[in-house]
């Protein structure tokens, strides 16, 4: 897979120092609180992983599954939910986990959802975000790395659903793609 890279955006080990210290402020902040840490599957499944053994506190997690409306009205930041949470969030302080914000249209969906839901707070933390692509007005609350407007693939982020196991981040040779 690797021989499928332009370039290394940002190497395992930048990643495993930025989780570390992602952690330590996590831990920080939801000490105490038990928070209900929501992957948004599948992009951020090995992020979470390494999250939440970085995070020595009580915490619970859980996981959703969404996809966007597929077509070009997705700026609505409308998406249709495959799989939902197990867990009753009223009253709980709710973190996001996400591999990448890039129209904003997930998350600001979610956002959304949870305050109805009358969650005690709604957060967000995300690897990579790319405000370039941004088309709604949704912000994380902790950001790992901020990416150019390219096509970023690893931990986590998949071209046609590959890539994602890959430990680094990086950007495809533009023939792969043709
Ligand atoms: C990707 C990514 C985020 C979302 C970000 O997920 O993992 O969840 O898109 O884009 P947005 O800010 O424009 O909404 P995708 O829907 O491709 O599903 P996946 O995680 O299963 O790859
Ligand atoms: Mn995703
Ligand atoms: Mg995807």
């Amino acid at each position: 897979m690797e021989k499928d890279m332009e370039r290394i955006l940002i190497s395992e080990e930048q990643i495993k120092e930025k989780v570390k210290e992602l952690a330590a402020e996590l831990s920080k902040e939801y000490k105490g609180k038990n928070p209900l840490l929501v992957g948004v599957l599948k992009g951020a499944l090995p992020f979470m992983a390494d999250l939440i053994k970085e995070m020595d506190i009580y915490l619970e997690i859980d996981f959703m599954d969404v996809s966007s409306y597929g077509n070009e009205t997705v700026s609505s930041g409308e998406v249709k939910i495959l799989k939902d949470l197990d867990t009753n969030v009223e009253g709980r302080h709710v973190l996001f986990v996400e591999d990448i914000i890039d129209t904003g249209g997930t998350l600001a969906y979610l956002k959304d959802m949870f305050k109805y839901r009358k969650a005690a707070s709604v957060k967000i933390v995300t690897i990579l975000d790319k405000p370039t692509g941004r088309k709604l007005d949704i912000q994380a609350d902790w950001v790992g790395f901020e990416v150019p407007h390219e096509f970023v693939v690893g931990y986590g982020l998949d071209y046609i659903e590959n890539y994602r196991n890959l430990p680094f981040i990086g950007i495809l040779k533009p023939e792969i793609y043709q």
